[in-house]
């Protein structure tokens, strides 16, 4: 593709806001709060915040600064270095796929919550979890819905970088904060409030173990988009004038914030309710909803609020993901993006027929001894995230030049980057060690054995064919 055609982001505000939109999403408001609430609370905050700051923050400043230098997406930044290493890029697109595999699928829950929630649906809390389960159980309502979610996402992606990615992040990311902030603020002000701010904080260390930091990890990889391709694919999309790392912690602290403003929004209320913290994927469309209906019309407005923040928060981070698949598809096999967003989107409705109906009526049907749903989400999570971000992470400390990385991370000297020694260390030496000790303690302790092995073999096909992607 010619790189003067290619296109960009607007402004710095614009990225930083479609940047912190493909971050924050499913992953801080779904999912953080029952992996924590699973693991123990306080250890695992713990644990999340120092794999963020002093392992994936290095990942996000690397992958930005890779995807700027190249001016291309995943495959093509990798590609243009080496040839060698296209199955990393490639590995990346295909989590991307497997990830948009059961994304929207939970995105159009949270489009039936706004729903159910304003037409008072959901104001019976003794039936609230049963109804949930008869609901993606069943064959055809959470497909509607889910077909509804990626119609939105499709339409937004087909606009363009600027004219819809970016003014999806502007417009979208400021209300999820407020619309968030307006739930914790109640939360918080329960009576028994304190006992869910104890769970959330104080460490319970005797239920830690290389799962716990392994789920940890995945976790920071997932909430923060990185291990994939993301950032290298929005990084491609910036102007050489931005300050790479100046962002990336920007981008970082937004993300770390909304998790903990979930976890301040959903666990005082689950105490103060006498609920159980650890109520699997079904935590916030039980309990949040539960809450919800103890508080009378108030509890309508909160609720609708609440799910439409996570229905941003979702459809932001959807982008994102199909945004991935697109740019590779515009950038290595010259597609137009109407083109790309149609076949990328066809691919990924067919995964989410599938993982939907994995819940209920294919509940028998099983690959590897699990539903399609999980399978995609334990091949991501426990394995391809962790093992892209330690190759990207091997790739810019031992592949690029020290110096072109100075001089992007830089902007070639028009910017100070006091830290970069220490960054390009730790990207070079200590992030790899870390991840890869993780990744293999983690990943040998994964249950669910057939997935496992079939993860590694996925990762060791593609390092031998993937060179003609
Ligand atoms: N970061 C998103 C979330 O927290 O929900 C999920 C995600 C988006 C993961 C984009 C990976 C990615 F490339």
């Amino acid at each position: 593709m010619n790189q003067n055609s290619r296109e960009h982001w607007g402004s710095r505000i614009g990225f930083i806001m479609a940047a912190a939109g493909s971050a924050v999403g499913l992953g801080n408001i779904w999912r953080f709060p029952y992996v924590a609430g699973d693991n123990g609370g306080g250890a695992f905050m713990i644990i999340y915040l120092v794999c963020v700051f002093f392992i994936v923050s290095n990942i996000m400043v690397a992958e930005l600064a890779v995807g700027r230098r190249s001016q291309l997406g995943a495959v093509g930044a990798y590609k243009s270095i080496s040839k060698k290493w296209t199955f990393a890029g490639a590995l990346g697109v295909l989590s991307g796929f497997l990830i948009m595999g059961f994304y929207p699928v939970v995105g159009g829950w949270a489009l039936a919550h706004v729903f159910k929630s304003f037409t008072g649906l959901l104001n019976n809390p003794a039936m609230i979890g049963a109804n949930f389960d008869i609901f993606i159980e069943s064959p055809v309502q959470p497909l509607i819905w889910m077909t509804l979610f990626l119609f939105a996402n499709v339409w937004i992606v087909a606009k363009g970088v600027k004219g819809g990615i970016e003014t999806a992040g502007k417009f979208l990311m400021p209300l999820l904060f407020v619309l968030l902030l307006i739930i914790a603020g109640r939360s918080l002000t329960l009576s028994g409030a304190g006992e869910g701010i104890r769970f959330l904080f104080q460490p319970d260390w005797s239920e830690v173990n290389a799962g716990t930091v392994l789920a940890a990890l995945g976790q920071a990889f997932f909430s923060l988009s990185l291990g994939m391709g993301c950032m290298i694919t929005y990084g491609s999309y910036l102007d050489k004038k931005e300050n790479l790392p100046n962002n990336a912690i920007l981008v970082l602290l937004m993300d770390t914030g909304v998790a903990i403003l979930a976890g301040l929004a959903l666990f005082p209320a689950i105490f103060a309710f006498g609920m159980t913290p650890s109520g699997g994927p079904g935590l916030v469309f039980v309990v949040a909803p539960t809450i919800f209906a103890e508080m009378g019309f108030l509890g309508i407005i909160l609720s609708t609020l609440f799910f439409g923040a996570l229905m941003i928060a979702a459809l932001t981070s959807s982008v994102s993901l199909l945004e991935v698949v697109v740019t590779y598809l515009i950038d290595e096999k010259a597609l137009s993006r109407k083109k790309a967003v149609g076949l990328a989107a066809t691919v990924m409705v067919v995964l989410c027929i599938f993982s939907s109906l994995s819940l209920g009526m294919m509940q028998n049907f099983s690959i590897l001894g699990v539903g399609m749903f999980d399978f995609f989400d334990i091949l991501t999570d426990k394995i391809f995230l962790a093992i892209g971000g330690l190759l990207l992470a091997i790739f810019t400390g031992w592949t690029l030049k020290k110096e072109d990385l100075r001089d992007e991370l830089t902007n070639g000297g028009q910017v100070s980057f006091k830290l970069f020694d220490v960054w390009y260390l730790m990207t070079k030496f200590v992030v790899p060690v870390v991840i890869g000790l993780v990744a293999i303690a983690g990943i040998m302790s994964i249950e669910e054995t057939g997935v496992m092995i079939l993860g590694l073999l996925i990762i060791f096909v593609f390092a031998l064919f993937s060179k003609k992607l």
